[in-house]
């Protein structure tokens, strides 16, 4: 399996079937990401949340490519109405796909679509696809269920935000890896925007301090997993 990071929270997937799964693709409007929504394809697009900088490009890839939204039910419902398909999920509950299992978890943010629909609560999703389990917590404060999920969960890899304003912060993110115990943490969510400015270094020498593994990936590096 293959892992691309755009910038900010969009990462992209390739299942050793050959399977492409992106989440929140804010390409195109995103000042960081190397690649436009016309360069990448997808047979499911997971959405986090409502917000723009997470939404971003998913509607003009999925009339592309027909893609397949995964997302909790109220902004499945809101993909649904704009003439897509969803499989609505919701927090706590987990269903087999044809490129692996997602299970969605909380996250401490707020959710509304830029056109201000009600988009439900926002999401962490925990997927595990081709023996390895990744936790993309979606935009989220620090909060100590991240424990329990990493007590459910053998997490291998693990995407959180660093950017601080709208999320954790470097500190709490690092107190984040400390509770979810993955086995490689890769910040996300910082340096898209002045007001989310973070050094992604300082935060892997402070969890690589706590005894843990640090990736920090390029904006459109890829990694094998
Ligand atoms: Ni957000
Ligand atoms: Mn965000």
């Amino acid at each position: 399996m293959k892992l691309r990071y755009f910038s900010h929270s969009a990462f992209q997937i390739t299942t050793n079937e050959g399977k492409v799964i992106l989440i929140d693709p804010f390409l195109d409007g995103n000042p960081t990401s190397p690649v436009k929504a016309d360069d990448v394809r997808a047979d499911y697009i997971i959405l986090t949340h409502g917000h723009g900088d997470h939404i971003g490009d998913a509607f003009s890839i999925a009339k592309r490519c027909g893609s397949t939204f995964i997302c909790v039910n109220e902004l499945g419902n809101y993909c649904i109405k704009n003439g897509f398909k969803s499989h609505n999920m919701h927090i706590g509950g987990a269903h087999n796909f044809d490129f692996g299992r997602v299970k969605f978890t909380i996250a401490h943010h707020g959710s509304m679509t830029p056109d201000e629909y009600y988009a439900g609560e926002p999401s962490g999703v925990v997927l595990t696809i081709d023996g390895k389990v990744i936790y993309h917590t979606g935009d989220t404060g620090l909060f100590y269920d991240m424990k329990l999920i990493g007590e459910l969960n053998k997490i291998d890899y693990m995407m959180l935000p660093i950017g601080d304003n709208f999320t954790m912060g470097i500190n709490d993110a690092v107190k984040a890896v400390e509770f979810a115990n993955p086995g490689t943490a890769i910040p996300m969510h910082f340096n898209t925007f002045p007001v989310i400015n973070a050094d992604p270094n300082e935060f892997k020498e402070k969890v690589n301090k706590i005894g843990k593994v640090c990736k920090v990936m390029e904006f459109g590096e890829e990694i094998e997993l």
